[in-house]
Parts: structure tokens; sequence; C-alpha cells
């Protein structure tokens, strides 16, 4: 049987998160400015869209630039917001064929004027799409979001809104950049590299983590059949024992 077909229709992860890593690697190995493994990095994202869309995911979320990606030489930088306009403009269309909403988390609205554009109408373009919710983070970081949410409900006490004793996770999730959208059941993470990098820090509490060698700009549909396979064979217990859980399948009233 083939790799898809083995998948569990209704043990599908309903939200996978992705770190894209690994297109620098990618480019040194063929000899390339780091610039070319972006480049091709969007393949590979077009590929985990098409084939999440095509399964069924409701919603997927990609790391494509972290706050503290500035860091990187200016050029790298320019040549990775101008892809990310050139790409917005390309795919819309499609996007909207498959009917999947753009979304974006992180301090986009600072990112460069015609990035934000671009964004903002693929967001405005793709609102009404209901298959998948596709959202990118962009100039994101978990702790900046974090942060973020603290202060805006600070305000909200501040102002009497709200009471100290109403915060609780319900209302602290509502203020994060994500409400709305359900905590990653799967995150993948490409490169061999096995840390988080400040991606998704309050989402990710109880999500199962794969990592992958593949370098980003090889990543194709069967690598995320691959991980999908791997996070249903898990026991997802959530603190519990496992004779509780088989116990709970026999008799679901009693959960
Ligand atoms: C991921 O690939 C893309 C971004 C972070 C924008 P990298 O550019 O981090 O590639 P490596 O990790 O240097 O190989
Ligand atoms: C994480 O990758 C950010 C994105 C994929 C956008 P990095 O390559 O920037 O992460 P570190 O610096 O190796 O942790
Ligand atoms: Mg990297």
């Amino acid at each position: 049987m083939d790799l898809k077909s083995s998948i569990i229709k209704e043990k599908l992860p309903q939200h996978i998160a992705v770190i894209m890593d690994g297109n620098g690697r990618w480019a040194k190995q063929h000899g390339k400015p780091r610039v070319f493994g972006h480049r091709n990095g969007v393949q590979a994202v077009r590929e985990v869209t098409e084939a999440a869309a095509e399964l069924g995911v409701p919603y997927l979320t990609l790391y494509a630039f972290s706050t503290e990606n500035w860091n990187r030489p200016k050029m790298e930088v320019s040549a990775l917001m101008r892809l990310l306009v050139e790409t917005l403009h390309k795919e819309v269309k499609t996007l909207n064929k498959n009917n999947i909403r753009l979304l974006a988390i992180g301090d986009w609205a600072h990112l460069p004027e015609p990035t934000f554009h671009a964004l903002l109408q693929g967001i405005e373009a793709t609102r009404h799409n209901t298959h998948m919710t596709l959202t990118l983070a962009l100039n994101y970081s978990a702790r900046w979001e974090i942060a973020a949410a603290a202060r805006a409900l600070a305000n909200r006490v501040a102002t009497g809104e709200l009471l100290p004793y109403q915060v609780d996770e319900h209302v602290f999730a509502q203020a994060l950049s994500t409400h709305g959208i359900p905590d990653p059941e799967l995150m993948i993470r490409t490169s061999g590299e096995h840390r988080i990098s400040n991606f998704l820090l309050w989402q990710l509490a109880y999500t199962e983590l794969y990592f992958t060698p593949v370098l980003w700009p090889d990543f194709r549909k069967e690598h995320l059949y691959e991980a999908i396979l791997d996070y249903q064979q898990r026991e997802r217990r959530f603190g519990k024992t496992s004779e509780q859980l088989a116990h709970e399948m026999q008799d679901p009233e009693n959960r």
C-alpha cells in the first residue's frame, strides 16, 4: 500500500505546524548562494499545502520568517522579502482555486511595505475560502506574541473591562495571534535541528513533535505522509495512563 492510502482519515491531525528549515545548507550543497535555497523552498511550500489540502487537514501553519531572522545579512533579508511578495502574487489564484484561506501571525504589520501589502491582499482575496486555513508565521516570535498578549490583557484590566481573576488559560489563548486556530497536533521541523526556535511556545504544549533530516527544499508530499503516519502511531496520553486510554476507548461515555 502506498504511504498516502495508509493514512487513517479519522486520525488526521487537525492542525499541522512546520518549521521550514535548511534552505541555506541545501544551497551550499548545490554550490549556490543561500537565496537559491529559499527560491527552491517555494516548491516545498506548494507540495505541503497541496498535500494537506488533499488529505483534508483543516489548518496548516508555516514558519516563514522569525523575529530573529532580521539579524541575517541585509541582502538575504531583502531577497526573502521580495520572494514573499513574488510568491504571494503568484499563488493567490491557486489558493482560491483550492478554496484555501490565507492568514498571518506575528508582527506582520511591521514588515516592509510591499511585503505587508502583498500579504494583506492575499488575506483579503482568500478570506471567504473554507476548505483549509494556511497561516504564515511572519516576523513571528512566540515570546513576542506572549508578551503582546500579556500587555493587551493588562490594558483591559487597567480599564476595568477585565478583572485579574478572569485571566485564565482560555482568556490568555484568546489574546494570542492564533486565537480561533486550534493548537497544532503535529509539529514538523526539517533539516535535522531539534529545537523550537521561538515558534508557538504556548500552542505546542501538547503537540507531537516530528524531526526529519530532510532539508526544506527537498521536502515533498511523501515526507508529509511519513510524518502523519508517524504521528498516527503515537499514543497521546495528555497526562493519563495507557490503561485509562484503553478503557475510554471501550467506554467513551466514561471519560
Ligand atoms: C529556513 O532555512 C528559512 C528561513 C529561516 C527563512 P535557513 O535559511 O534557516 O537554512 P539553514 O538553516 O541556514 O540551512
Ligand atoms: C527558524 O529557523 C525560523 C524559520 C524557519 C522561519 P532558523 O534557521 O532561523 O532557526 P535557528 O536560528 O537555527 O534556531
Ligand atoms: Mg535554519
